[in-house]
């Protein structure tokens, strides 16, 4: 258990709600959950599902009308040909990490990671005893990977390769040419990639692009997708993995040994999200791209702060080296003085020193706020 790591997020939502039990007022800008409402049909959806008995175990590796669906979408979404058999819902996209690792890695495997990077990846590689060796996301490139570092970092224990893109906690998103780079770097070896994908359908600018669509590459790749963050769906716990029929096979059994299912009548809503209006995952992804303007521009007047433009995903990752404080030190700092609570770079890896992460999973109004906020801190303390 000693090896076994966390999610620094739901800590500070803890630490916030103290400091708001005891009467003072914080700004939430920690948590990486959408602040919108699950859409009106989808929570019909689900409600019609309860009444017409879908209250009952499934099966382990879901609902076979889901699966079908999410096949179908994955296969028009990124342009190959995806069978139900290779789908396994699961509740939430972590669970794709935990099982994939279980199922994949172990003692004198490696695997390589982005960092800084959702903390789970690093958290799950040392729990299975296999040795976590990062890739760094380079800030003079948007935060994306240099392919030739990752190559490098290829050898014959490499067992897995985890990417993801657009990304937490950077909002970088990876190009085409590193999307095929990355691919040749893998080759013909025995190397399988995870492409953690959840935030595909938030992007500001350019366009996803899966490595699982590249020629050659399905085989290998093993997509993580869900329903959390495109249809703010986080308490649902509803996602899926895309894979190989034979590994998909032992995923189901992990999730026979441990949730036996995800919730059916979730399932059902998610058939709804998929395959019914979809006019709502768009004005969410308008909504988070002017906050995001809003949250830069802002950042970028503020002492110490340097601020990168992210192309994806709601979160903004700026560079501040400039305070001269040390990550951790200066999201304490902000949380306890000045009532704003964002994470320490250093939460999402080592490579995340010198830099916070802040959601704009929240309004502009309550963005402006935070701002104020930590220019008026940083005009006091630094
Ligand atoms: C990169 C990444 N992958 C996976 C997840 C897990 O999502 P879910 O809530 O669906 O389990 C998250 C959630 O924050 C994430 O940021």
């Amino acid at each position: 258990m000693a090896r076994l790591g966390t999610e620094t997020a739901f800590e500070v939502l803890v630490k916030a709600r103290a400091l708001e039990a005891k009467g003072r007022d914080v700004v939430h800008l920690e948590i990486g959950e959408p602040d919108f409402d699950t859409p009106r049909n989808i929570i019909d959806s689900a409600c019609d599902a309860l009444h017409n008995g879908f209250t009952h175990y499934g099966p382990s590796a879901g609902l076979p009308q889901l699966r079908e669906t999410i096949a179908q979408y994955v296969s028009e979404t990124r342009g190959v040909n995806a069978a139900p058999e290779e789908v396994v819902v699961v509740p939430g996209g972590k669970p794709i990490i935990f099982f994939v690792l279980l199922a994949l890695a172990e003692e004198g495997d490696e695997v390589i990671y982005p960092n800084p990077g959702f903390p789970i990846y690093e958290s799950m590689i040392d729990y299975v005893g296999a040795k976590a060796v990062p890739i760094r996301l380079r800030e003079e490139m948007d935060f994306r990977l240099e392919v030739d570092e990752l190559a490098g970092l290829i050898d014959d224990r490499t067992k897995l390769i985890i990417i993801n893109s657009p990304q937490n906690p950077t909002g970088g998103v990876l190009e085409k040419k590193d999307i095929d780079g990355i691919a040749r770097a893998v080759g013909d070896r025995n190397i399988m990639v995870l492409t953690d994908e959840i935030y595909s359908r938030l992007i500001f600018e350019g366009e996803h692009h899966s490595i699982m669509s590249v020629d050659g590459m399905k085989e290998r790749s093993i997509l993580l997708d869900g329903f959390s963050k495109t249809y703010a769906m986080t308490g649902w716990r509803m996602g899926y993995g895309v894979m190989r029929a034979d590994l998909a096979t032992h995923v189901a059994r992990l999730m026979t040994n441990s949730v036996s299912c995800t919730a059916s009548f979730s399932q059902m809503a998610g058939i709804e999200a998929l395959r019914g209006p979809q006019e709502s995952v768009e004005a969410m992804c308008a909504e988070f791209k002017k906050r995001r303007d809003v949250m830069v521009a802002g950042l970028n007047k503020i002492k110490g702060f340097s601020c990168r433009l992210p192309k994806g995903a709601f979160y903004v990752f700026p560079n501040i080296t400039g305070t001269g404080w040390p990550s951790k030190k200066l999201a304490d700092a902000l949380l306890e003085e000045a009532g704003v609570a964002g994470l320490s770079g250093t939460a999402f890896g080592d490579f995340g020193e010198g830099y916070m992460r802040f959601s704009v999973a929240n309004s502009i109004e309550n963005i402006e706020k935070a701002l104020k906020r930590i220019g008026n801190w940083t005009q006091k303390n630094l």
